[in-house]
Order: structure tokens, then C-alpha cells, then sequence
């Protein structure tokens, strides 16, 4: 099995993690979870989207997320930008990098931003053209590439078709997500091959919710076929508002521990996103959705009660 010695993972939790929260979380503690992932070595971070508070009211927020969170050396900040006025407000807050999304499913399309493939593609063009003439880095998610809550079945070729468009626009990255979490190994391999014959592997990244639990297995998979960059979302938040029933994203805590278990490098430090993880799901009111995570977090307050037993019987 060939793997790549380094993977860059785009953390993803604040943006994805964050926007399907029923509640609303304060902005005090989207930027507390920014400053803890950056501290904990992130240096991709989707921090918010400025997309309309109508469709998504969790992101309303996004310009004082942005005013506020640290931009340490080496970092780069992105957040999601359906249209002009998107990345207006984007490129006011000194956003380093703008994501849009389209779909592989008309169905999704409609849902999620309101137009059809077609028209999402000509709504995006000038956002490209934006982002590029103001040297910010493009990046494009391709939703439901393996299935779609309203379609059901999604066509390779469909996949294969709108990464194409994208990379016409000039994105330097194309996400190929699994929305809905319904991937499996075999899938993915076939998927990425299929959109590989078109656009190198160093331009692709893997974006898997986990519903089926598969997600990891799923990175390992992408992993085999040369993918190197991944979306992962802290304590595995996250969804999509208009995939109703699809779970959150791989947790990153579970994507890194497999990722340094095979000796690969991320640059990212596993106990101090622990630390971030089982943070946020407290301020969240929940248990992390992370298995390695929870795990992790649970050995070392085993450490930590023997230790005090230790001392207690010493003393
Ligand atoms: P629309 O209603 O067709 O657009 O929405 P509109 O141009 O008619 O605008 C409606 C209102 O929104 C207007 O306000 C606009 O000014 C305002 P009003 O005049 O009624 O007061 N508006 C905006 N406000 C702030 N920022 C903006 C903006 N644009 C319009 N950028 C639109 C079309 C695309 C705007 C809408 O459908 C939208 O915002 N959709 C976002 C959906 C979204 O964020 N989905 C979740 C993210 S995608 C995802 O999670 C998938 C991903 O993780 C990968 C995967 O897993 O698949 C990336
Ligand atoms: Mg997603």
C-alpha cells in the first residue's frame, strides 16, 4: 500500500460543525473553538460562510467570527461564498480563501442555494473571477457526489461533469463531499478514479460525513487512490440544514489518530484537539462524536485519577 508521507486537513468544524446547530451558539465560542484548533496546529480553517442569515441564521455572524479569530503565520482562513455579495462581505474580512458549492443532484441544488446546477455555475463565475483577480485561493465542494436525500442515486459521470465546470472556473481545490454520508470504500475509489482521469489528484480532497459510519474507512480509501487533503470537523460536528438525517462530518480527532498511526505527517497535535473536542461538545451540552476522541479523553482522566491515588497514598 503506497500512502503519502503528509496530508493537509482543512478543519472544518466552525463552519460545517457549527452551521446546523438548532440553537444559536455565541460568537464568543466560535471564536474560542477557532483559537483552540489554530493553537492546536490547524492552519486551514473554514471559519464561518457568508451566506444568507435567511437560509443558514447560525452563520449571521460571520463577519465578527472573522474580525475576531487569530491569524497566525502559515494560516489560511476560508469561508463559504454562494455569490458576489458573499464574497464582498468575504473579502472585507480578510478571508484568504472562498469556497462555493455546488451539486451533483438538481434536487440539491434546489434545495440548498436555490437555482439549478447550470445556473449555480454562471452565479459562481464572477465569484471566481473575483476571488482570482484579488489573489485569494478558490476553492469549489461538489455535494451529494454519492448520494442525495431528494435523488437518491447520483451518476459518476454528474460528479465527474460538475468538477470539471469547476475547475473551468480556476479553483485550485475541488471537494468531492459525501453530504450525506452514505459513501462506502468501493465507491469512493470508483468516484475519485472516475473525476482523477480529469483533474490530478493534488487538486482533489476528500469530504465525508459519517452517517453509515464509514467516514474513516472512506479517508483510508481515498488515501489508496492518492488524495491527500480532507475535510475533518472537530468532535465530528456537523451537517448540512438541507440534508435532514445525514450526520456530522469525520471527526478530525479520529482522522488524525489514523492518519499518525500510519506514520503520516499533519503538522496537527491529537491531544491538543482532544482538548478542543471535548471543549466544545461540553459548550455544546453533548458527548463528542469522536471515538478516538472520547477515547483518548477518557485514558488520560484514568492517568490522571491514578496518579491522584498515588499521591493520596503516598501522603
Ligand atoms: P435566494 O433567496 O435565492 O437569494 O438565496 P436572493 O439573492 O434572492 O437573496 C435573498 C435574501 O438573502 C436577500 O435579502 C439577499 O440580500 C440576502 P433581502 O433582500 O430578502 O433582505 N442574501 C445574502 N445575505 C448575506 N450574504 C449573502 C447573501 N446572498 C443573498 N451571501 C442563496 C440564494 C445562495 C443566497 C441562499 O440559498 C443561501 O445563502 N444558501 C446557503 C446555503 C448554505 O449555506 N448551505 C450550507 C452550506 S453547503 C454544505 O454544507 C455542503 C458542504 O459542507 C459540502 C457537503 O457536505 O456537501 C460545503
Ligand atoms: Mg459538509
Amino acid at each position: 500500500m503506497k500512502l503519502p508521507t503528509r496530508v493537509t486537513i482543512t478543519e472544518v468544524g466552525p463552519r460545517d460543525g457549527l452551521q446546523n446547530e438548532p440553537a444559536p451558539v455565541a460568537t464568543d465560542t466560535k471564536v474560542e473553538l477557532c483559537e483552540r484548533l489554530l493553537a492546536a496546529g490547524v492552519r486551514q480553517l473554514e471559519a464561518t460562510s457568508f451566506v444568507s442569515p435567511k437560509w443558514v441564521p447560525q452563520m449571521a455572524d460571520a463577519a465578527q467570527v472573522m474580525a475576531r479569530i487569530p491569524r497566525p503565520a502559515g494560516s489560511r482562513i476560508s469561508v463559504l461564498t454562494p455569490n458576489l455579495k458573499g464574497f464582498e462581505g468575504a473579502l472585507a474580512a480578510g478571508a484568504q480563501e472562498v469556497v462555493i458549492f455546488g451539486a451533483a443532484s438538481e434536487a440539491f441544488s434546489q434545495r440548498n442555494i436555490n437555482c439549478s446546477i447550470a445556473e449555480s455555475i454562471e452565479r459562481f463565475r464572477p465569484v471566481a473571477e473575483a476571488a482570482l483577480a484579488n489573489g485569494l485561493r478558490l476553492r469549489a465542494a461538489v455535494s451529494v457526489a454519492y448520494g442525495c436525500p431528494y435523488q437518491g442515486e447520483v451518476p459518476v459521470e454528474s460528479v465527474v461533469d460538475v468538477s470539471r465546470r469547476f475547475r473551468e472556473l480556476g479553483c485550485h481545490e475541488i471537494g468531492i463531499a459525501d453530504t450525506i454520508g452514505v459513501a462506502d470504500a468501493g465507491r469512493v475509489q470508483r468516484v475519485l478514479e472516475a473525476v482523477m482521469r480529469e483533474i490530478p489528484a493534488d487538486m482533489l480532497s476528500g469530504h465525508y460525513h459519517d452517517t453509515y459510519g464509514q467516514a474513516v474507512a472512506n479517508v483510508l480509501a481515498s488515501l489508496q487512490v492518492g488524495i491527500t487533503r480532507f475535510d475533518t470537523s472537530i468532535a465530528g460536528l456537523g451537517g448540512c440544514p438541507f440534508a435532514r438525517g445525514a450526520t456530522g462530518n469525520v471527526a478530525t480527532e479520529d482522522v488524525v489518530y489514523l492518519l499518525h498511526g500510519l506514520g503520516i505527517e499533519t503538522g496537527l497535535d491529537l491531544d491538543a484537539l482532544v482538548d478542543a473536542g471535548q471543549w466544545i461538545s461540553a459548550q455544546l451540552g453533548r458527548r463528542s462524536s469522536s471515538r478516538a476522541g472520547n477515547a483518548l479523553a477518557a485514558k488520560r482522566e484514568r492517568r490522571e485519577e491514578a496518579r491522584a491515588d498515588a499521591v493520596s497514598i503516598a501522603s
